[in-house]
Order: structure tokens, then sequence, then C-alpha cells
């Protein structure tokens, strides 16, 4: 890599990702229904207080600014502010401006999401995303929000990972609201991807110019066995839809998705072409696909074929394929966004080298002509991992989950030296100047 290649623009973003339900505390809404209803790994584990952020946020953007990021990815809690379907609470909406203002006083730009995996309690049965009123739901939440986010230059997400709540949730029955059916889940897709749209209008309406996307999280999918033209030909149809198909509807007005024996559907929907600004990407690893003779059809496994070793939840540590799905965004020609990258590190010491190897694969894209305009940790925090509750530990700051106190890793210094010099260096380098690493 020459000097050049080492060195990231003055413009470009540093920052760091929550989501709303993870780490507020103090949220009643279809996650906590599916916590009582023991669907966890740990059927007793509830996300409850989760770490407090709700009552902490002033000194978590004082962590943030820290560590030198300048960019602070929250959610808005749908439940929080439309507890009852069409009832808008305006304290919660007024808690929201408050907590963004003060973000954006402290030097960190706003990135907001509105969906991020939760709905409010009312949202399964009277409005699932399979059905059409799911979309006007959608929009008369965002209708509520947009005033809060007048004046912040927000980037804004308007879904997190929508193929993890249809996958999950519509497809294979395991995040709510359980269901295991495939016309539903292709019905409720269209849906979330004209609820986008509705989204960009009310945004639109009163903020005018916006810079708007969703997240997706994209996995670099391989085949399982090399020799076997089927696993092949699930690599190719299932990276496809599960990496580039809400992408590709949002940019071209076109949804296809072909997963034989699963869900496969298309759609014109002309509304969405050029509806976002940028490509939200979220990566975390590598996943083997293996086609099998009956249903599901496909299997999917993280494997540590190159001997690493797997992090905490058992997902590889796979920087190349990051690399890989940042140069397969250029097809789209938008900026792109790293909205979610980050390692489950218990002990905190991989960390600091995962953040090296992913920041190096950013550097190598936009050498190669990928507009990568920012890089958001995930997590600023430990904090509630959805199905497999308080396990794993994403944060650079390290949170004991029952003082609440947070406490750096390692990787905040590294973290900060890269952020503030804007130059990668190895993170040995950084152990040779103790002075450095606070
Ligand atoms: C992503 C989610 C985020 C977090 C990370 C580890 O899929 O968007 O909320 O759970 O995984």
């Amino acid at each position: 890599m020459s000097a050049d290649e080492k060195t990231f623009p003055r413009d470009f973003t540093f920052g760091v990702a929550t989501s709303a339900y993870q780490v507020e505390g103090g949220i009643e809404n279809d996650w906590a229904e599916w916590e009582r209803a023991g669907r966890l790994k740990e059927p007793h584990t509830r996300c409850g207080r989760a770490v407090d952020h709700w009552n902490r946020y002033e000194e978590d953007y004082g962590l943030a600014v820290d560590v030198g990021a300048s960019a602070f990815r929250v959610s808005l809690e749908w439940a929080r502010i439309e507890p009852e379907r069409g009832r808008f609470d305006g304290a919660a909406l007024e808690a929201y401006r408050e907590r963004l203002l003060r973000m954006k006083a402290r030097g960190l730009r706003p990135v907001v999401t509105l969906h991020h995996f939760t709905h409010p309690t009312w949202f399964h049965r009277e409005t699932p995303w399979h059905t059409p009123a799911s979309v006007d739901a959608f929009r008369a939440y965002v209708r509520a929000c947009a005033p809060l986010l007048k004046g912040l230059e927000a980037l804004l997400i308007s879904l997190n990972e929508p193929m993890v709540v249809l996958l999950g949730g519509y497809l294979q029955g395991l995040l709510p609201p359980g269901f295991a059916d495939g016309p539903k889940t292709m019905a409720a897709l269209e849906n979330m991807v004209r609820a986008h749209v509705a989204a960009r209008e009310e945004l639109q309406a009163v903020l005018g110019r916006v810079e708007l996307g969703i997240s997706q999280n994209m996995l670099c999918f391989t085949p399982d066995r090399w020799w076997h033209p089927l696993d092949h030909a699930a690599v190719r149809l299932g990276a496809h839809a599960y990496n580039h198909a809400f992408h590709e509807a949002l940019v071209t007005g076109k949804l296809r998705v072909t997963m034989p024996g699963l869900a496969s559907t298309r759609a014109e929907i002309p509304q969405a072409r050029g509806s976002c600004e940028f490509i939200g990407v979220n990566y975390y690893s590598r996943a083997h696909l293996r086609f099998l003779p009956r249903y599901p059809f496909l299997a999917f496994q993280f494997r540590d074929r190159l001997g690493r070793g797997l992090t905490d939840i058992g997902w590889e540590d796979y920087p190349e394929g990051f690399g890989e799905i940042l140069r397969e965004t250029k097809r789209y020609g938008l900026p792109v966004w790293v909205t979610e990258n980050g390692i489950d590190d218990r002990g905190g010491q991989r960390r600091p080298h995962f953040l090296h190897r992913h920041l190096e694969q950013v550097l190598a894209a936009r050498a190669q002509g990928v507009d990568v305009r920012g890089y958001l940790y995930w997590s600023l925090l430990d904090n509630f991992e959805w199905l497999e509750g308080w396990g794993p530990r994403f944060g650079l700051y390290h949170v004991d989950f029952d003082t609440l106190e947070r406490r750096p890793t390692p990787a905040c210094a590294y973290f900060r030296a890269v952020a503030q010099g804007r130059r990668l260096i190895a993170p040995e380098a950084l152990e040779a100047q103790p002075s450095a690493a606070r």
C-alpha cells in the first residue's frame, strides 16, 4: 500500500453507531413482548433498562467525542413516539429533538435511523408489513418525526437491514412477528420498499433536500462446496436477494428476488427509482452457502477455513469480504456509507486488529474508485444483542451491566489515533508509543 493509500481525506467521517432498543432502556415494544414470550436464545433474558443511554446520553456523546468521532448513529423508537396507533407522544418527540440538538452541539453529526428492527406492539396486530396498511402506518410515523429533524443536516436512514427483518421475522419465524411464510415475506418486502418511498416524501416535504438511504446487512457469500454447481447457484441467487435486491429497487424502481422454492417476486415500483442518496453498508462476516435437496433448500454456516478463529458469537472475521462487498456497491454509482462494522470481542484484544484490517479495506476500495464517505463503528458501547441477549460485546467501551459503568477497551486509543491522525497505522505502532494510548 502506498503512503497515499494510508490516508483518509479530511472530509471522511469517523463515527459510532447504536440503536434505540439496544441502548436506551425502558422501552415497551414488540421485542419486549418477544422476550417475555421466551423467544431469545437464553429464554429468561430481557433488555430491560438496556445500558440506560436514555438517561446517560450526555456522557455517551462525550465518550464518542473522546474517541475522535464526528458522527453518532442513533435510532428513533417508534414505540415511544406512537405508543398507540395514531396517538403521538409530544414529550417523546421533544426528548429526541433535545438529544439530537445536544449531539450536534458536541460536534457530532446525527445519523438518524427511523426504523431499527423494532415496532410498537400494535403494529403486527393492526398493520403488519405484509399488508398495504403498513405503508400508511410508517408514513404517519415519519410525518410525526420529520419536524424534529429540522436544521440538523442529519444523515437519514429509513430502514435498518430490512432483509434481516424480513428473513428473520417473515420467512424463518425467529424474530417478531414470527411468520414463516414465503408469499407474506415477498408482500412485506414490497411494502417496505414502498414505506421507504413514503418516508422520503414526508421527509422532503418538511426538510427539503435530504440525504437518505437504508442500511443493508451485506454478507460475503461463498459456496460451501467449491465443486458443487448448485452451491454456486445458491450463492448467485442468495447474494442477489440478500445483499442487493432492496438497494436495486431503490435505484432502478425494479424489485426482483429469485429464491426457488422459498420466495420470489418481481414488481415495478417506479416511485422508488432514484430514491436514495447513498448506499448504507453493514458488514460483519462471510457466510458459506450450501444447496439442500429439500426445504428450506439453503443452509448457511460461518466457518473458520482460514484458521483465524471465529468471533465470540461464532462469525468469521473476514476483512477481505468487506473489500469485495464495497467494490460490489460500485454498480450503483452512489456514495457509500459504512453504517455498521464491528466485532464482538469479550476480551477486547482483537478489536484494534479488526479495525485496522477493515479500515485497510475501506482505503483500498476508495483507491479503486468506491466513493466511501464514512465509517461508523458498531458499537460505541456494549449493548443488548437481540436474540443473543447480553453475551456478545461489540463496544469500543466495555459496559459493566450491573453498575452501567463505561470503561475504554484497547480499541478506543486505536480508533482515536486513526480518526484524529487521518492515517491508517498498525495497532503495534500505537502500542510502541504509550503516551498515545490513554
Ligand atoms: C446488525 C444490527 C445491529 C447489531 C449488529 C451486531 O445486524 O443492525 O443492531 O445488532 O448487527
